[in-house]
This record gives structure tokens, sequence and C-alpha cells, in this order.
């Protein structure tokens, strides 16, 4: 049996250099040794923290783009990589619903991921049960699947926690039914933003993106923030900025750290951030074209994301058969 994994992203917008970086390298890295890889599109969780999610759809486009143009294939029969939107799959809020029900509630208000994006977000008393809920979900999504690995951030962590414990109470109170996945976080160090100091993220403005132009890139590195002294070392504590350029710039170009610290020795930011951009622009060349390719094809993109959908589909009819014997709820005499 080929080893399976489950991961996914909320469609608020497209992906930048830290999603790169922690987690799309890794999924390519999976699928590319002939992992089943199963990737949600969870569009409920846009639903978590704001009200207005008009442009879903067509950020359901923009993380798809992204996807394709990096090297996730889901038309490749050999590689096995299944991209799918999460409300159109209702196995899923049908395994929730179970999934609830074993859930303690003391359990949920305790997850310090929520308490932190709920905060965020100033939801403060206007918190919906939803986005309290979410981990619950997130854990459907995926059992659901009954994966080996979970390919996640840091910050992802206590929901795997919490999918690997409502797995084990469902299997305690009824029957052996799924599998324990195991989280895989990525030994990156994560990116930070162009201010240098926070970790890149589209709410914080602060972020490469996969579909940046040229124009757009060398205005962005040459406005980066960098830290006092002039040197290009790699020291993540006395120099976070300057080390995460050099990160970006490891990742574009191929070299190491120490052939980056010779490169530069003696020459200070300037250059640094000259050749960076250069190397950014080369990086990223392909994967714009690829990423444009797929703009200019809406139509197979949007029969990929139906297929994938389709699949999942019927993937999850299976599990769902037996979380329904499992809990006698399969009622076979009367449907
Ligand atoms: N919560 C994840 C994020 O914000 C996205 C996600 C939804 C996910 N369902 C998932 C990740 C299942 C892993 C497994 O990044």
């Amino acid at each position: 049996m080929p080893i399976r994994i489950l991961t996914g992203d909320r469609p608020t917008g497209p992906l930048h250099l830290g999603h790169y970086v922690g987690s799309l390298t890794e999924r390519l890295r999976f699928q590319n040794e002939g992992a089943e890889c199963f990737i949600i599109i969870a569009d409920y969780q846009v639903m978590t923290d704001r009200t207005d999610v008009r442009d879903t759809e067509k950020n359901i486009y923009e993380v798809m783009f992204d996807y394709l143009a990096v090297g996730l294939d889901p038309f490749d029969s050999d590689k096995k990589t299944t991209i799918f939107v999460q409300s159109r799959v209702p196995q899923l809020a049908d395994l929730f619903m179970f999934l609830s029900m074993v859930t303690p509630v003391a359990k949920v208000n305790r997850n310090p991921t929520v308490k932190e994006e709920a905060k965020a977000a100033h939801l403060g008393s206007k918190m919906s049960l939803g986005m309290l809920s979410y981990p619950v979900s997130q854990a459907a999504d995926i059992l659901l699947f009954q994966p080996d690995y979970i390919p996640v951030g840091e910050d992802q962590l206590p929901h795997i926690e919490m999918t690997r414990e409502i797995a084990r109470s469902f299997n305690a109170l009824y029957k052996e039914t799924f599998k324990l996945p195991e989280a895989v976080v990525s030994n990156v160090p994560k990116l930070l933003g162009l201010d240098g100091s926070q970790k890149m993220s589209k709410s914080r403005n602060n972020a490469i993106y996969l579909s940046d132009g040229s124009d757009a890139i060398a205005k962005k590195i040459k406005t980066a923030v960098t830290d006092s002294g002039s040197e290009v070392t790699y020291d993540p504590a006395r120099k976070p900025a300057v080390s995460s350029l050099m990160q970006i710039y490891k990742l574009a170009s191929g070299h190491d750290f120490e052939a980056i610290e010779r490169e530069f020795e003696g020459k200070g930011y300037g250059l640094f951030k000259v050749r960076l951009i250069e190397a950014l622009n080369h990086f990223l060349q392909p994967i714009r074209m690829r990423r444009q390719a797929f703009a200019t094809d809406r139509g197979q993109v949007a029969q990929m994301l139906r297929r994938g959908t389709n699949k999942a589909a019927l993937e999850g009819t299976k599990t769902l058969q037996r979380v329904r014997e499992a809990v006698t709820f399969d009622y076979s005499s009367i449907f």
C-alpha cells in the first residue's frame, strides 16, 4: 500500500513563498516519492473568522493555479494527487456529526490555535460555533481519508493532536475504525515577512507571492527591512531579517548559507539585494509561466477540481459506511 497524506489550505488568496518553503515543497516531495496525496481546499474554514466570503470562488482558482504551477499534479494518474473542495464533499459534514458526539466541549475550549485566531480576528463574544468547532471539522477532513501523515505547520499541531484524540475515543467507544495519523512538520525555519519581524502572511501584508511579477519583486526586495550592521551572515537569533532573506536566496539560487556568506563577504546588503532580485526572478519565472497557462484555461482547472472532488467523495463514502456500521447506524433493514 502506498503511503497516504492529507493536507490543505484555506482559499483566502494566492499562495506566497512562506507556503512554498513550509508546505508546498513537502507535498511535492511526498507526491514525487509516490505517495497518495489528498489536498483539501478548505472553504468552510474561510467562514470561521469573517462573514464576507464572496472572493472564495476566485481564491479557489488562485490556490489551484499555484498548486499546479509548482508541480502538484492531479492529471498524472501515476502521481495519485487528489485536490478537492471541502464544502462539496458532503461526507465531511456527515462525519463531523459523528465526531462531534465523541468530542468533549472542554477540549475544544482549550485549543490554543483557535484562541489565537479568534483574538487576531477580534471576534470576542461574536465567535461562532463554527469557529469553535472547526478543529473537529478538520478532524473529519483528515479521518475521512485515513491518511498516514499530515504535513502541516506548527500552528496546526493542536488540531492534529485533537484529531488523534477523537479517533482514539471513537475507536475505543465503538469499534476500531480510524488509523491514527501523524503530523509531519517541516524542519525548514519559517520565513519572515518583508518587515523582517513577523511570519510571512497575507494578512500582515508582508509577503512575496508565487504570482508576483518582476516589478513587484524588485520593489518588495528593495524596501525589505534588513538588520543593523552590513554583513550578510546567517544568524537567525541576531540577524533575523537578513537570515530570512538569505533563506529566500537559498531557495531561489540553490546555494547553501556558507556559499552565500562567501559570495557577499565584505560587500554589504546592497549587492545582496540586487542578486536576490535576480535569483528570485529566475526561480519564479517557470512558475509564473505555468501559472499563466493554467489561468488562461480555467475550464481545464475547473474540470480537475470536479474530478478531484468526485474522487474524494467516493473515497469518503467508504469510511462513512464503516463509521455507520461501527455505531450501529447502518440500518441495513431500512435503507
Ligand atoms: N487549517 C489549515 C490551515 O489553515 C487548513 C486545513 C483544513 C487543513 N483542513 C485541513 C490542514 C486538514 C491539514 C489537514 O492551514
